[in-house]
């Protein structure tokens, strides 16, 4: 059998050791909205740490738990941290949560980050609807061995972010009156944030936000024929489009003073897609 995916039967096994949740929904949170799984109806919970052969988060203000539960009966399993390719995991690895919460039954994928904005109509605070991406800067997680089980070798990445799931977005953040941009996700592999040169080159590219997750996610779940949706919380401008140095508390601290909003909007989608 293909290694990743003996892997990924045993984190499976290791799972149903603890709970049998059969979530629809899958939910990978972001900077910010770490806390939103501790406000749902929690079924179970279990932490990175007890699943066998799991990459352990190590980013500081990031739990490592999976939470399964009921958002207005929707049944989820919510990632409360999620792993980064710069923590020195192969993609393999930092998509192996996302394929493993597609084995437990979640048809749909629901992803959330903090992003910076490349695009200059975006500020600080905004919420950005992910049309599409750029992975072109990062190893694909499906290099090596296909694993036939998910999916097939060559899978077509038209429609990664379901126009179905967006229209869905656009309605309950029109509805909540919150703003919504909407653009193109940049993944880059950090850990440093990207210099002006490389922010001029994604924005050249066509991007609008730029970070260090998500992209990789949504591939290894089209992969396996997941729908996917994805939202961005904008916290910062992007290097050099701001007089002040990035700085992982001006993130963190942006996420927060919206987190109220992000999670009512979180709330409302999960419960209609
Ligand atoms: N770059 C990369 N990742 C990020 C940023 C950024 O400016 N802000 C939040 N995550």
């Amino acid at each position: 059998m293909n290694e990743v995916y003996e892997k990924l039967q045993k984190c499976l096994s290791s799972v149903r050791e603890k709970t049998d949740f059969k979530p629809e929904v899958a939910l990978i949170l972001g900077s910010g909205l770490g806390d939103y799984a501790d406000g749902i109806q929690i079924e179970a919970t279990v932490d990175y740490t007890d699943i066998e052969g799991f990459p352990t988060s190590t980013v500081a203000g990031h739990k490592g738990r999976f939470v399964f539960g009921y958002v207005n009966e929707v049944p989820v399993v919510i990632m409360q941290g999620r792993v980064h390719y710069y923590e020195g995991y192969p993609m393999s690895d930092v998509v192996l949560p996302t394929r493993l919460m597609g084995m437990m039954g979640a048809k749909k994928l629901f992803l959330t980050n903090a992003a910076g904005g490349a695009n200059y109509h975006f500020q600080p605070g905004d919420f950005m609807l992910i049309a599409d991406h750029i992975t072109a800067l990062i190893p694909s997680p499906l290099i090596g061995a296909n694993i036939d089980e998910l999916g097939v070798r060559f899978p077509d990445m038209s429609e990664v972010y379901s126009k179905r799931m967006r229209e869905i977005i656009r309605k309950e953040a029109l509805g909540l009156g919150i703003p919504l941009k909407e653009g193109i996700y940049v993944q880059f592999t950090g850990p440093a944030y990207e210099t002006p040169a490389e922010i001029r080159m994604a924005r050249s590219l066509g991007g609008d936000a730029v970070g260090m997750s998500t992209a990789c996610e949504a591939v290894a779940a089209r992969h396996m024929g997941m729908e996917v949706c994805g939202i961005s919380c904008i916290t910062n401008l992007a290097a050099g489009m701001s007089l002040t140095k990035l700085d992982h508390k001006e993130v963190q601290e942006t996420a927060d003073r919206v987190a109220g909003q992000f999670k009512k909007l979180v709330t409302a989608v999960v419960s209609s897609i």
